[in-house]
């Protein structure tokens, strides 16, 4: 057995008491079709040879029981299997969406959100169908197909063995087939992860589509990659269409040899005519089964290649994940040092022999041009990435010999990308400690100095940040943020451009507070504005993925580096001077 059908098969494995009681139900289907056909023989025999009326009277109450029974049993065999199929879809959409959060930053790198949107909803909904659909028939038609073949055999032999030698004459070019739709399913599900991919852009992009005039372009972008789509289906419409038909002509030679053979015996009276109906019968019935296993076929097909790619995700492999011996640790008590580091992202040395020092109590402002590495230097920390040379140590101890969760749990992190969810305020305040307090989450919003404008909203903290009509500006989020990582209280803290979008004043009065919550903390501040780190224990100037500098501001400024250029140039405007001429 083909080993993603396996795979698939394996999910089923806890709903097992289902599928038994579906299987029973769908024997009794599948075997009552044989049972049909078997007694065309001996009515037909007694209605003709014996004109018996009392079998005539029983023959359409017999009809009706048969078909009553068989409704029940056939609704009982769906209804199970059916329900199986869609516990099972939901378990691989579980474990595909945790598997997909729980990946490494570098794989979020790699795929676009689009892409894994469409991961979780085309593909799913194609495996679904298939399960769903074929699944469900799959067992009852091999059942029936089964009983219907004993019949033939039972009644004839010779004549059976005639009509089936064209059976395998039809599977070969079945699974050519087979195989063709799989390969379009598959690549048709690539381009549909391309649509969702551009659907995601362009709708959370219209601000820029729209600044730059760019509709047209994006409409023709979209109905090209729409076209692409079309394409690819109707290979698939093409070699789906085709199945039928050609088994169909094959399968025409068995019949017109069975009926000349057949035939041929019930005129030479080697067979009776009741004996030879019989054997039709199960004829034509067999091949509803057959056609539909056929199509099954073809369907399975078509979910396997939604399944390939469902598994390719699943079986993705994580780089960072706990090292075997990996510890547990309390509160840090925020010595953070860089041994050494060097990374790059796969291509050129991001960071090149990197080594610092920081402990509690202390900022560490990182300054430096674009481009120059401050980003990727503060995402080690987290392990986002995992170094490739040298080491980054919390309180002497490698950060890899610690548990991802005790790890994550020592820092705090806030960067420009102002990132909240659609829930209320008071809870996106809340992910930072998911258990606390109403007064926590305000004490946390009045030093990040959100609290006065998130009473003035409607709803106040209960106010839904997706809510239509409610426009945060970019200091307001910014301020959220910051109040979620205060309310995180860890001991590291990162902030990566967290106050670039707010005012001087907003910017220097979170500065203040900030100061006041520095007190037992490890402080990395990234900042462009050379004003917010001026008080920094400690500048680091990084250009290039080096360290070019280090030292305090008055340190910096004697040196006359590159951080005394980059100063005077922000403060070469008098109005700005004054601001860092401030104690
Ligand atoms: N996810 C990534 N994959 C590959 N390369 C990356 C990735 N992120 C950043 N880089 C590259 O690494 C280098 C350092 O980028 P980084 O974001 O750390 O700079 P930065 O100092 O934070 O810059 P900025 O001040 O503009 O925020 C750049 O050359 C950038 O192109
Ligand atoms: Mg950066």
């Amino acid at each position: 057995m083909n080993s993603t059908l396996k795979r698939t098969l394996g999910y089923f494995k806890p709903y097992w008491k289902l599928l038994v009681i579906s299987a029973i139900c769908s024997s009794i289907v599948g075997a009552m079709d044989g049972a049909i056909a078997y007694l065309v023989e001996p009515v037909l025999k007694k209605v003709f040879a014996g004109k018996d009326t009392f079998i005539f009277m029983l023959v359409p109450l017999g009809i009706i029981i048969l078909f009553i029974v068989r409704g029940l049993t056939r609704f009982t065999y769906d209804m199970t299997i059916k329900l199986a199929g869609q516990k099972a879809i939901q378990d691989i959409r579980n474990s595909l969406y945790s598997n997909t959060i729980l990946q490494d930053m570098a794989f979020f790198n790699r795929k676009a959100t689009g892409e894994l949107m469409s991961h979780m909803t085309n593909d799913i909904a194609q495996m679904q169908e298939g399960i769903g659909q074929v699944v469900s028939g799959l067992f009852r038609d091999l059942i029936s197909a089964s009983s219907l073949l004993g019949v033939i055999f039972y009644r004839n032999w010779q004549l059976a063995i005639i009509s089936f030698v064209v059976i395998p004459a039809t599977a070969y070019p079945a699974q050519l087939i087979g195989k063709k739709i799989k390969n379009a399913s598959g690549r048709s599900l690539n381009v549909m992860g391309g649509l969702t991919s551009i659907l995601q852009e362009t709708f959370s992009g219209v601000k820029v589509i729209k600044a730059f005039g760019l509709q047209e372009r994006t409409i023709e972008r979209f109905r090209a990659v729409n076209l692409e789509f079309f394409n690819q289906i109707r290979r698939y419409i093409k070699y789906e269409s085709l199945a039928m038909p050609v088994s169909e002509a094959i399968i025409s030679f068995g019949v017109a040899g069975v009926i000349y053979f057949g035939g041929s015996q019930v005129m030479s009276g080697r067979m009776t005519p009741s004996e030879f109906f019989s054997f039709i019968a199960a004829m034509v019935m067999v091949f509803t089964p057959i056609k539909k296993l056929q199509s099954s076929y073809n369907l399975l097909q078509r979910s396997a290649g939604a399944a390939e790619r469902v598994f390719h995700i699943l079986d993705e492999h994580r780089d960072i994940v706990d090292s075997p011996g990996a510890i547990e640790i309390g509160r840090s008590a925020g010595l953070v040092e860089f041994r050494n580091v060097s990374f790059s992202y796969g291509g050129e040395t991001v960071l090149n022999n990197i080594s610092l020092s920081a402990s509690s109590n202390q900022m560490i402002a990182l300054v430096g041009p674009s481009g120059g590495g401050k980003t990727t230097l503060v995402s080690l920390l987290p392990r986002f990435y995992d170094v490739q040379e040298g080491g980054i140590f919390i309180d002497g101890r490698d950060i890899r010999d610690i548990s991802l969760k005790s790890l994550v749990s020592q820092i705090a992190l806030v960067d420009q990308e102002t990132t909240l969810f659609h829930d209320s305020i008071a809870n996106n305040i809340r992910y930072g400690k998911p258990n606390a307090s109403v007064q926590e989450v305000q004490e946390a919003a009045q030093a990040a100095f959100a609290h006065d404008f998130i009473t003035q909203l409607p709803d106040g903290y209960n106010t839904s940040i997706g809510d239509r009509g409610l426009r945060l500006s970019g200091g307001q989020r910014q301020r959220i943020c910051i109040a979620r990582a205060l309310l995180k209280n860890a001991p590291i803290l990162i902030l990566d451009e967290a106050t670039s979008a707010l005012d001087t004043e907003s910017e220097q009065m979170v500065q203040k507070a900030l100061d006041n919550l520095m007190a037992n903390r490890t402080t990395f501040v990234i900042a462009h504005r050379l004003s917010t780190v001026l008080h920094a224990d400690r500048i680091i100037v990084l250009e290039a993925g080096r360290i070019v500098e280090s030292g305090t501001h008055d340190d910096l400024l004697t040196n006359s580096g590159l951080y005394s250029r980059l100063h005077s140039l922000q403060f070469s405007d008098k109005e700005t001077a004054e601001v860092a001429n401030e104690p």
